[in-house]
């Protein structure tokens, strides 16, 4: 090390600009970096783990060797800085600005409606942006891989794919409906293509010039090429970061620091530092060791540099696989196919080799391949250099290798396969992408010439224990033998015996588990089958190949109404507008609360959860906090100087816990301090002690055994439910239970509280869906009155309905700091935090009898619902109203009784989310629904039919109502889909095909629109003419990506009769519009659009006699002349909803304003043995009367589809046995990602439908859909019916929602689940509770 100067300037471009930073701190990420010292806040922060993508940047690097310039996509959450020396990254700001030109992939993911809450559009627009600089023509396969590590909560990804298509070669895409479109092969293609109304118009697009871009600062090649080695140290607070510049000084290093990490990628110590609280004092960084990138090829095979990241291994192995014949790359073939489907690319990017295999993960990708295919590592310490075959002595246990501490990899040897030799991985993941596998395998085998042996056989599996695990006694089995049935069969009992997980197995899914290492081991079996077939070694019939899922997105369709032909052009209503913020959440321009600049003296707040679900707190001791560095004070309820607590219905919600917690998470006090570092580390440091306090109540059931309620219990009934069931022909009893779910928007709970510095008065910026809500909280909370209290929403990232109460009570907690400290005061959870504090979805039991007649009539019903609410009451008692409000769904049932519950648990608060309790009530009918078909072995959709409300009818609680639209809907989805032969043709699929099967659904929904809380049914605006002619609109909805402004701009352009380029909508605000409703129930643009309509028809009229004199003159003259001739121009709407109601007692009311309509079907391919499904086609047809904006409603239609598909299909949230959230982040949470798009997404509004009750005639649509996304699990379901006949299985079954891969694969009840022995409920303790 003496031979080298020691350099602590960190040199490196930003978007052409030059940063020296000479005190880099080791424990600054870019993305705090760009946001907080730059003032880049256009990286968006989401989760801070790598698993979101909001946060992606491109990172450029020169390449002396090669004198090449490499671009890629990396997390800027998890990119050190300090790593970064010599490197130009690109953020969304670098790409393109509304002040110089917008970048192509700006615009079209903007003008395709790609963009709706825009949290998420930057990251998009970073990974499409990082692909065209490498590959300006990319296939489709190029845009699903490039945007898989990206995550949106609002748009379900369609239009965004379909932005991005526009870059593809012709060749590849087919022309999205247009004459000759692959879309339209059977339909009639008669209609001149001009006809179709199309949501964006591709030839506007600018085109793409690679010229324009960026170029790569010269000053960085001359470095590169120039610069002599010098070790680089920064050394920060608590951490030392040294890279070195050689291999020698790096082995010098290790040996003298064997405990310090080598940090190549970050993306494991980053999260273990982030997530886990690690330190690590000393942090070596070789990236500059040329060493560890060396790739050399011998006859044997090739040895790869372990600082290689995946993404330079997959380029290596599809390079070799090109450039060497099949049987030498059976190996090679494997890893690819194993790192195309690792993590996201942004991941693969940084990740390096050697940093996948040394960070020992129990379910790495890499590792059981390496290990069967015989590969080893290169080391080196001082002691010198040995080869260390990657076998099953490698793996030692978690995190654990029989190499040295200080030893480092120096590279990886990969061979060639041999002939005779096959080689194959297999992996199945919560989700296809981007997620951790739940069991990984890498199996090798090889055969003695002329394949009648088995000389050699290597099978090593992740997931299935602590490390990665060799199936020694499986091999000794096979080896030896000819491979045949008979070898096989004892295979898998050997196996089966030799890797047993016990049933309390952390990360549980144990039987899932264990079927998939057999499955595995069976499709190898096929695969080698197969192998040998056509090598003519067997020559009896082949064996059933199983192809891999379909994944290619295609084209869709979108058919919405043309504006009818006598509209002015320049009146925007009915037309595909663009949201009207698209092009700045592009630009990433657009500001969302924490993007807000630090106030002087500005301080952050972190809060401090209970760890105990149920306890009495015995300290609190906050000293050793107050002693940290950046500490300013920490906040507990004895500070709360006015109401401590958030009342509803006669409930009490403590906003800080003083003597008492009832969930973890609970919030205790929360720690300020002048950096977010600091107030996190403050946080830490609170010790509370507690005493735990008798019998938590976690699960539904045991609520209902301990009678834990929160009162009162609703219920419904119509009929005479009791008497029916003694006259029908069958009675049918079932079980339902259905998970909850995470909101998961995509921007975390965000506020600042400005004290303005006199008579109390606060400014808060807050991210909520109800400003007024937060008002009176602060208020109520400060003791002082609402007039001092103004909220500001300019926009939130996503809210879902997760941005109302638990908002208050954080901005509450906020705005006690900002009052005591008298300072700005800025809290932003974390993603854990947020996840683990704020509650979601109430998962729900529901419980069932049904009687009906042989001929499919659905007399009776009587169903229990009860819904987990955790710890506080929060919405929980109008949610459970609403489940019994919608459970006749479309059907008329002419005995129904619901009876629905609240229970009392020790788990965070379940709050309002999308659909607010109807995706669950309605689930548990549809499902009894299917069950009714099952027994009478009937098409469901027969059922369905027959059950159907018909005519003028009436619902349960006596709301009379015409369900035409709704039967036009399902006929013409019928139509539309091909309904009956498509069935047909899944039925030959499932004749032809014994390990995959195909389902098909087709679900109506009839959903209530508004408040059944009547006075929630208001809405009031406030429009300004300023001189200039431009207006300002300000309303009481709130923008959360639902595209409200967008819709209100419209009105107000039609109402005044200008162009929609001179209004502008600031935000929404308690200081404009007073004591507003929240944006929620579908009723935003209804009420809202309202009271615009009203001030801008006042207005109008106030400008009549001004037109009548100058009718010619533009509209700015006209408001000119209005102000010289005294005339207020500003008016204040309003709107006054109905007068809806809902009696319990007598159990009638009218508690919505109408009904929106819909009918979705879908249709999966399931693979049986795994579980892996793929949407394959979707059709949905909607009946939104006259749509106010067809991209917006479709937006709002397929971005709720796919929340549903999430939610039941996909979104799994575990809690342990003492009621911690395990599910805290992106990684172990998975939302619906690019890879479960349905491959054909078609959407239909009805056509002809009007409506009397809503603004131009249209129909709330923000909710309704996300039902719709259970046809995906009732297709699965089908498919699994169709599996589980071949093993003479018939009639109905219980399948819980979410349908995962686990419980597909476990109902399918192939040979390989039914040899797993389940374990016996009662003698262990399960990792995960049922909640
Ligand atoms: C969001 C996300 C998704 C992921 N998905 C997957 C997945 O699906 N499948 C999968 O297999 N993995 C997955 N991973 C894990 C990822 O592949 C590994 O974290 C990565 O390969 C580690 O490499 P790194 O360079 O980032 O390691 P670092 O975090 O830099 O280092 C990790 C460890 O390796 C040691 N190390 C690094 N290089 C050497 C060396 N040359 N010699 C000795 N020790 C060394 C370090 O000391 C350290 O202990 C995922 C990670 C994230 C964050
Ligand atoms: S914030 Fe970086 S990936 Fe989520
Ligand atoms: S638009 Fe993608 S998360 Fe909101």
């Amino acid at each position: 090390m003496s031979a080298v100067k020691e350099g602590n300037t960190l040199s490196l471009f930003v978007n052409g600009k030059k940063i020296t930073e000479n005190h880099a701190d080791p424990e600054t990420m870019l993305l705090s970096f760009l946001r907080e010292k730059l003032r880049l806040t256009g990286t968006k922060y989401g989760c801070g783990g790598g698993g979101c993508g909001a946060c992606t940047v491109m990172v450029s690097r020169y390449q002396p060797a090669t004198k090449t310039i490499t671009h890629y996509s990396a997390n800027a959450c998890l990119l050190p800085l300090c790593q970064l020396h010599g490197a130009a990254v690109t953020t969304v700001e670098g790409v393109g600005s509304t002040k110089t030109r917008i970048h192509p992939v700006q615009e079209r993911i903007a003008k395709a409606h790609g963009s709706q809450c825009g949290f998420c559009t930057p990251g998009m627009v970073m990974s499409m942006y990082t692909l065209l600089r490498n590959k300006p023509q990319p296939t489709m396969e190029d845009i699903t891989q490039a945007l898989a590590g990206n995550l949106c909560r609002c748009t379900g990804y369609r239009p965004i794919i379909d932005g991005c298509r526009t870059f593809c070669q012709e060749a590849d895409c087919c022309k999205a409906n247009g004459a000759n479109c692959c879309l339209n092969e059977g339909e009639s293609t008669d209609e001149p293509q001009h006809e179709t109304p199309q949501l964006f118009d591709k030839s506007e697009f600018l085109p793409l010039d690679p010229t324009q871009e960026l170029i790569f600062p010269p000053e960085l090649i001359l470095m590169a090429e120039t610069a002599s080695p010098q070790t680089l140290t920064f050394r920060g607070e608590r951490m030392s970061w040294v890279s070195p510049a050689s291999l020698e000084e790096l082995v010098q290093l290790k040996t003298s620091n064997p405990k310090a990490p080598l940090v190549m990628g970050n993306t494991n110590i980053g999260p273990d530092i982030k997530f886990k609280g690690v330190l690590h004092p000393l942090i070596i960084s070789p990236t500059r060791v040329t060493e560890l990138f060396e790739v050399t090829q011998t006859p044997q095979g090739v040895f790869v540099g372990a600082g290689c990241s995946l993404s330079e291994l997959l380029s290596l192995l599809e390079k070799l696989v090109h450039q060497f014949p099949e049987e030498k790359t059976e190996l090679f073939r494997a890893l690819i196919q194993q790192l195309r489907n690792l993590g996201s690319q942004q991941i693969r990017n940084v990740a390096s080799l050697g940093g996948n295999i040394m960070s020992v993960y129990p379910n790495s990708d890499l590792n059981p391949v390496l290990a069967a295919g015989n590969c080893k590592v290169i080391v080196i310490s001082s002691g010198g250099r040995r080869d260390v075959p990657l076998n099953q002595d490698f793996f030692v246990s978690f995190g654990k290798t029989i190499l040295k501490p200080d030893e480092i990899v120096v590279s990886v040897f990969i061979p060639f396969s041999r002939k005779g030799e096959f080689v194959r991985a297999f992996r199945q993941a919560p989700r296809k992408e981007s997620a951790f596998a739940t069991v990984t395998t890498g199996m090798r085998v090889f055969f003695s010439e002329g394949f009648r042996l088995v000389e050699d056989v290597g099978i090593y599996y992740g997931g299935l224990g602590p490390t990665t695990v060799s199936a020694a006694k499986t091999c000794t089995a096979i080896v030896t033998r000819p491979w045949d049935d008979e070898t096989l069969s004892r295979a898998y009992d050997v196996l089966l015996d030799e890797l047993v997980l016990p049933p309390s197995a952390p990360g549980g899914k144990v039987e899932f588990r264990r079927s998939l290492a057999l499955s595995f081991l069976f499709k190898f079996n096929l695969e080698v089958l197969q192998k040998l077939t056509e090598l003519n070694v067997i020559t009896d019939e082949p064996p059933e190949k199983i192809h891999p899922l379909p994944r290619e997105i295609q084209p869709s369709l979108q058919e919405f109404q043309r504006v009818s032909e006598g509209q002015n052009d320049q009146d925007p209503v009915g037309r595909p507008i663009m949201h009207r913020s698209a092009i700045s959440q592009a630009t990433g321009e657009a500001v969302y609360c924490d993007d807000l600049p630090r106030t002087d003296g500005e301080l952050f707040l972190a809060v401090v959860t209970s760890s105990r679900a149920h306890a009495k707190i015995t300290s609190l001791d906050v000293s050793e906090a107050l002693q940290l560095p950046g500490v300013v004070d920490v906040i507990t309820a004895k500070d709360i100087p006015g109401q401590k607590v958030r009342s509803a219905f006669g409930y009490d919600e403590e906003l800080l816990a003083q003597t008492e917690v009832s969930c973890i998470g609970q919030m205790i006090c929360a720690v300020v301090a002048d950096t977010r570092a600091h107030a996190k580390r403050g946080a830490a440091a609170v010790k509370i002690s507690y005493e735990d306090l008798p019998g938590p109540v976690f699960t539904i059931e045991e609520a209902i055994e301990k009678s834990s309620f929160f009162e009162p219990q609703r219920t419904l009934e119509k009929g005479n439910v009791t008497e029916a069931f003694k006259t029908v022909d069958q009675v049918y009893e079932g079980v339902m239970r259905m998970g909850g779910q995470e909101h998961f928007y995509m921007e975390t709970q965000s506020m600042l509280v400005v004290p303005v510095g006199e008579e109390t008065e606060f400014n808060v910026y807050v991210s909520t869906q109800w400003p007024t809500a937060a008002q009176e909280a602060v208020a109520e909370t400060l003791d002082i009155p609402s007039n001092r209290v103004t909220c500001h929403v300019k926009r939130i990232g996503g809210a879902f309905g997760g941005k109302v109460t638990k908002t208050a009570i954080l901005a509450s907690i906020t705005s006690v700091a900002a009052w005591k400290t008298n300072r700005a005061v800025r809290c932003v959870l974390e993603r854990g935090e947020d996840m683990l504090i704020t509650g979601g979805r109430h998962p729900i039991l529901g419980k069932y009898k049904v009687g009906f007649m042989n001929d499919g009539r659905i007399m009776a019903a009587d169903i229990q619902y009860h819904t987990n609410a955790g710890n506080a009451i929060d919405e929980s008692l109008l949610i459970v109203e609403k489940v019994l409000l919608h459970m006749d769904n479309a059907y008329n049932f002419p005995n129904l009784r619901g009876r629905a519950a609240a229970c009392r648990t020790n788990l965070p608060s379940n709050t309002a989310f999308r659909g607010f309790g109807v995706p669950q009530s309605i689930m548990v009918v549809e499902n009894m629904v299917n069950d009714v078909a099952m027994v009478l072995e009937r098409p469901v959709d027969q059922i369905r039919e027959i059950n159907m409300y018909k005519g003028p009818s009436v619902t349960p609680y006596k709301f009379e109502f015409s369900p035409e639209n709704m039967r036009r809907c399902w006929e013409e989805c019928k139509v539309k889909s091909d309904y009956g032969a498509r069935r047909r043709a899944v039925e030959r699929f499932n004749q032809q095909n014994r390990w995959k099967k195909k389902g098909m659904s087709i679900i109506p929904i009839k959903y209530g629109i508004a408040f059944a809380e009547s006075f929630l049914n208001q809405a009031a605006a406030l429009v300004h003419i300023y001189k200039d002619g431009s207006v300002l609109v300000t309303h009481g909805g709130t923008e959360m990506g639902q595209g409200i402004h967008t819709k209100m701009q419209q009105v107000a352009s039609r109402e005044l009769r200008i162009p929609p380029s001179k209004i502008y909508i600031s935000e929404t605000s308690t200081n404009t519009v007073p004591n507003t409703c929240p944006s929620g129930a579908s009723f935003g643009t209804d009420a809202n659009g309202m009271a615009v309509k009203n001030a801008c028809q006042t207005l109008y009229q106030r400008l009549e006699p001004i037109r009548q004199k100058n009718p010619k003159e533009p509209w700015e003259s006209w408001v000119r002349a209005a102000f010289f001739e005294k005339i207020s121009l500003s008016a204040t709407g309003f709107h006054r909803g109905p007068d809806l109601y809902m009696d319990w007692e007598k159990m009638e009311g009218q508690p919505y304003a109408y009904f929106t309509y819909g009918v979705c079907c879908c249709e999966v391919e399931l693979d049986c043995l795994t579980g892996d499904y793929r949407t394959v086609r979707t059709d949905i047809v909607v009946d939104i009367g006259r749509s106010v904006n067809p991209s917006v409603d479709i937006g709002q239609i397929e971005g709720a589809f796919m929340q549903g598909l999430g939610l039941y299909t996909l979104e799994e949230l575990k809690f342990s046995p003492s009621g911690l959230l395990y599910t805290r982040g992106p990684s172990q949470y998975k939302i619906p990602a690019v890879c479960d798009v349905p491959l054909r997404f078609n959407v239909y509004l009805l056509s002809d439908s009007n409506n009397p009750h809503a603004i131009y005639s249209s129909k709330g649509i923000g909710e309704p859909i996300l039902f719709l996304g259970s046809s995906v699990f009732f297709a699965i379901k089908d498919a699994v019916a169709a599996a589980r006949s071949e093993s003479g299985l018939v009639g109905p079954f219980s399948l819980d929602s979410p349908a995962t891969a686990e419980r597909a694969c476990l109902a399918c009840a192939s040979p390989f689940t039914q040899k797993i022995p389940a374990g016996k409920p009662g003698s262990f303790k399960p990792w995960a509770l049922n909640i």
